[in-house]
């Protein structure tokens, strides 16, 4: 074995050697090259004052998950219980998107959680153009760091952003759009799920999307 390669390796082995004497069994070899530049997006975003929807918000909700994903959800905007914790999808519709996640053989933790806008519009409102606008760019910078093979969107908010088409949800869910190299499979926002709980046919289309999804990661 080369000289070089030989040493560095037994360099590696000592380090292991000295963590695990610290009680420290695991070692993350996630590329670090993410990471700093997400935290400099992530600082970006909290103190954004770019619309009028940073004077009405307790906290902005830049998005949490994994950056190593292949897969990210794409809400809206932040709802009454994401606005005070400052997480995405923590209320009753982030319940039902965790349970849609685990069933997909994912945990909440693997794939990346964010929206289309980050701060709570009022009443819960759909966001306007210009604040879609404005806030655009920290999505497609999230995006442009996370590389995801596949995006899904949830709502019809997030379906346009994405996908230039004037169809309704219906016509758009199932079929994969492209975006940038990445597939956007859209689907029906979870609280349209909640509102709907009786009805069974959304609940099996959601159901349907999530396994082309599953098919296209090879996750079966
Ligand atoms: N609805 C959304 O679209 N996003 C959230 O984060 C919560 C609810």
């Amino acid at each position: 074995m080369d000289k070089k390669i030989e040493e560095f390796l037994s360099n590696v082995e000592e380090k292991l050697e000295f963590f695990s004497q610290l009680g420290i069994d695991f070692v993350s070899f996630s590329s670090p090259s993410k990471e700093s530049p997400f935290l400099s997006l992530k600082e970006k975003i909290l103190h954004c004052q770019k619309c009028p929807l940073a004077q009405g918000r307790k906290n902005v909700v830049p998005g949490e998950g994994s950056l190593n994903t292949e897969l990210v959800f794409v809400g809206e905007a932040p709802g009454r219980d994401e606005d005070i914790q400052g997480r995405p999808f923590i209320g009753k519709a982030g319940q039902l998107l965790t349970k849609i996640i685990n069933a997909m053989n994912f945990k909440r933790e693997d794939v990346y959680i964010t929206n289309i806008v980050k701060c709570r519009p009022p009443e819960n409102r759909n966001p306007h153009k210009e604040e879609i606008r404005e806030c655009c760019g920290y999505l497609l910078a999230q995006l442009e760091l996370i590389k995801p093979r596949v995006i899904v969107t949830l709502g019809k908010v997030a379906a346009d952003f994405f996908i230039r088409s004037t169809s309704g949800m219906t016509a758009l869910r199932g079929n994969f759009h492209e975006f940038e190299n990445i597939q956007v499979m859209p689907t029906f926002h979870p609280s349209y799920l909640i509102r709907n709980e009786g009805n069974k046919e959304i609940r099996k289309m959601v159901w349907e999307d999530m396994q082309k999804v599953m098919a296209f990661l090879g996750k079966k």
